[in-house]
């Protein structure tokens, strides 16, 4: 369904600085994956998937999804492709806007501007819906500002957001990272719901070994713009967290002060 195609993404070409975050990197991903993706600080995995979506363009290499070439389309053309959560928790949502204002403005992606604030009953009901299930009451204060929620609410809603629309594959960068132990399992078990539930196929980016392996059904380990090894079904429910160290010391990273370690 996915594939990418020898990508290379160099930042800062010709200069001192210059840094190749994706090495002529190959990756796909089958229709119902549910892929988790570890690797160290800067190995390449947000870059991964904002090329997937189009916010870094690769110098090479392609990108196909469902037999399309969408490697040059610009970001809007394959927005509705996408279901994402960004790194920063602070660019999935809109801080001042409310909750409704920011599920509608998901559910009505595509749309135009005008229209995409623009509430039914129906669709303000299955709002309700949505949130109720999820457990956080938040189903009554659709009129609460983005900004006033804590940390899981706001994570929960924008996975509300990024799953809404339906999207053709679902991408999570590191989305309970910012969440304490109890709210990062209580968001996490919702994901895993809602993955299975709407069939998504996904990738998601996380720096805690122990959920890489737990969750999903393949697990990528990347390094310096590469995939360096990969497991599924078995062979992935059977790594443990001390073999997959091991697999980072082998490929050359001690992981000395990486997030992965203190994970
Ligand atoms: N816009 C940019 N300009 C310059 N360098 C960049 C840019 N984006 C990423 N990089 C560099 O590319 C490399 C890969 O970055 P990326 O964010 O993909 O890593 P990551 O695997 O997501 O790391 P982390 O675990 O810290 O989130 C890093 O060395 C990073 O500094
Ligand atoms: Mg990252």
């Amino acid at each position: 369904m996915l594939a990418l195609d020898r990508i290379t993404k160099t930042f800062m070409a010709g200069q001192a600085a210059e840094v190749r975050a994706l090495d002529d990197m190959n990756l796909t991903v089958a229709d119902g994956d549910f892929v988790t993706v570890i690797g160290s600080n800067g190995a390449g995995k947000s870059t991964l998937l904002k090329t997937i979506v189009g916010l870094a363009m690769p110098e090479s290499g392609r990108v196909m999804l469902d037999g399309r070439d969408i490697t040059r389309e610009p970001v809007h053309r394959r927005a509705g492709l996408f279901g994402r959560i960004a790194q920063d928790p602070n660019d999935s949502t809109c801080a001042g806007m409310t909750i409704e204002e920011n599920l509608a403005m998901a559910a009505k992606r595509g749309q135009p501007r005008w229209l995409r604030q623009a509430v039914t009953p129906q669709l303000r009901e299955s709002f309700r819906a949505a949130l109720a299930e999820t457990g956080l009451g938040l189903e009554n204060r659709l009129d609460t500002r983005m900004g006033l929620l804590s940390g899981g609410q706001r994570q929960t809603i924008a996975l509300l957001m990024a799953t809404l629309a339906g999207p053709r594959l679902l991408l999570l960068d590191e989305h309970l990272a910012a969440l304490d132990p109890k709210t990062a399992e209580l968001v996490m078990g919702l994901t895993d719901r809602l993955v299975a539930e709407r069939r998504l196929t996904t990738l998601m980016i996380t720096h805690n070994m122990a959920d890489a392996i737990r969750w999903g059904s393949r697990l990528v380990m990347m390094h310096r713009g590469r995939i360096i090894f990969e497991a599924a079904g078995s062979a992935k429910s059977e790594l443990t967290v001390a073999g997959l160290v091991r697999k980072f010391h082998e490929a050359g990273s001690d992981l000395a002060d990486d997030r992965l370690l203190l994970a």
